[in-house]
């Protein structure tokens, strides 16, 4: 049986656009669920309904809590009986209740070689602070912000006098190859997060794995 995940998103889904394709070219043996978004002009919404997967939109002004927002997604995705949540551009902090209960199963990716530029506005800071390269990252999701066990770096190096316009767009296209492969490394089971450590085929997942070649 295929990997029954769920995707969400805030805004575009360029990257669930990716997660779709890799799945249409069989190089991702998974099946999307449900798609739930936080925001209901959120391109990726449309995306989903015209592939055929139940889109879903929660509406923040509906709940009074943080928490309350939470357990309306929790049943959405029970509903759904997803093993895997992947998070692609959802720009909604998730409560710890919700983070704890989900940890080993819930995954982000975030436009820095994270440690470096956790939070907003990643590519134009990089520039800013004179770096040579950025990148983007996968990683399981723990309460702290942008800062769970690490499954997947790349980089791309910041070519002199470039606008963080085109930064985020390279940035993008390694995102769409090291997200669909991050989950499909979990999917198989070769990927595990274990007492806060990641596993790679049974062997815990050192820094200079994280990076890989595209
Ligand atoms: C990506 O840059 C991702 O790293 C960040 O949000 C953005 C989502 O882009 N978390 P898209 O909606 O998938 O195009």
């Amino acid at each position: 049986m295929p990997l029954a995940i769920a995707v969400l998103l805030s805004g575009n889904g360029s990257n669930l656009q990716a997660i779709m394709d890799a799945i249409t070219q069989n190089k991702l043996d998974v099946v999307i669920k449900v798609v739930i978004s936080d925001r209901l002009d959120a391109k990726g919404l449309e995306r989903a309904r015209n592939t055929g997967i139940p889109a879903v939109f929660i509406e923040p002004a509906k709940y009074l809590s943080r928490e309350d927002f939470d357990e309306a997604l929790s049943d959405i995705l029970d509903e759904y009986q997803v093993s895997l949540i992947v998070l692609a551009g959802f720009m909604r902090i998730l409560s710890d209740t919700f983070v704890t209960r989900n940890l080993g199963k819930l995954i982000n990716i975030h436009p820095s070689l994270l440690p470096k530029y956790k939070g907003l506005n990643t590519h134009q800071r990089a520039i800013d602070a004179g770096e040579s390269e950025h990148g983007a990252s996968v990683h399981f999701v723990t309460p702290a912000l942008d800062a769970g066990p690490m499954i997947i770096q790349s980089s791309v190096a910041i070519v002199s006098g470039e606008s963080s316009e085109q930064l985020k767009q390279k940035i993008h296209k390694i995102e769409h190859i090291i997200y669909p492969k991050a989950i499909d490394m979990i999917s198989k089971g070769r990927v595990e997060l274990i007492n806060e450590r990641v596993f790679l085929d049974g062997l815990v997942l050192d820094e200079i794995k994280h990076n890989i070649e595209l």
